[in-house]
């Protein structure tokens, strides 16, 4: 039988960790950085709200294309998308950190997948041309970049003309980009929006470049 002191310093001490860990988050939050590579396993757990076969629905990724995926992390997504646009399409993977490029590197040759381009680079300042993919997509990303619009812009800038981007978004990721604002900094680059499929609270949403924006309606 628990006392009632007891119960009180449970609840007590339950209370202090939440607030602790909202403190945590709140800090996070305002102070963009990249997810530790020590949290890997976290971000490798099942996704039930952005799912692998969400992303590939939304992105539309077709045999022969060029790819970029920017802040791959471990891979979650990446032999999915890769092995759609084989055989001879090419993903390239672009992350700030050198521990999850390596990771992703040994990943992708255990799993036998060889058009993953895996290199170190910030979405800020990717490291290709202009205009160089057909489509382009990052997932729990772009709220860890201390500035998204240079992120944006250089998206953008490497997209083809008619290219697509994909942005996926999560709770409770700490660093979660809502869709109503990320869509008005998207078109306001000219790209449009085309859907978006999840809810509000997690989803993949699609702009087209080379369309002018329309009033677009989501799939929920
Ligand atoms: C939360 S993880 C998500 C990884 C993966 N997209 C996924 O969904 O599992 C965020 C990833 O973005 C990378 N990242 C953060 N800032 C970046 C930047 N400025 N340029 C490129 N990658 C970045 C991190 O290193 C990390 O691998």
């Amino acid at each position: 039988m628990v006392s009632r002191r007891t119960s009180r310093a449970i609840a007590a001490l339950l209370g202090f960790a939440l607030l602790a860990g909202l403190g945590y988050a709140l800090r996070w939050r305002s102070n963009p950085s990249p997810c530790p590579y020590a949290q890997r396993h976290a971000i490798d757990l099942p996704r039930p709200v952005i799912t692998r076969s969400q992303l590939r629905d939304v992105l539309e990724p077709r045999p022969g294309e060029r790819l970029l995926e920017v802040g791959p992390g471990t891979g979650y997504y990446t032999g999915m998308v890769a092995r759609a646009i084989e055989p001879s399409g090419t993903l390239h993977a672009a992350d700030v950190q050198s521990e999850m490029v390596e990771h992703l590197r040994i990943r992708m040759r255990q799993e036998g997948t060889q058009n993953v381009e895996p290199i170190r680079g910030d979405a800020r300042s990717l490291p290709y041309p202009d205009d160089t993919f057909d489509a382009a997509y990052l997932v729990l990303v772009l709220g860890e970049i201390p500035d998204q619009e240079r992120a944006l812009d250089e998206l953008d800038r490497v997209l083809k003309p008619d290219g697509r981007l994909v942005v996926g978004e999560s709770l409770p990721d700490p660093h979660f980009v809502g869709f109503e604002g990320l869509r008005h900094r998207i078109e306001r680059r000219g790209l449009a929006f085309d859907a978006r499929v999840g809810t509000r609270v997690g989803y993949f949403a699609r702009f087209d470049a080379g369309v002018s924006a329309r009033s677009g309606d989501s799939v929920e």
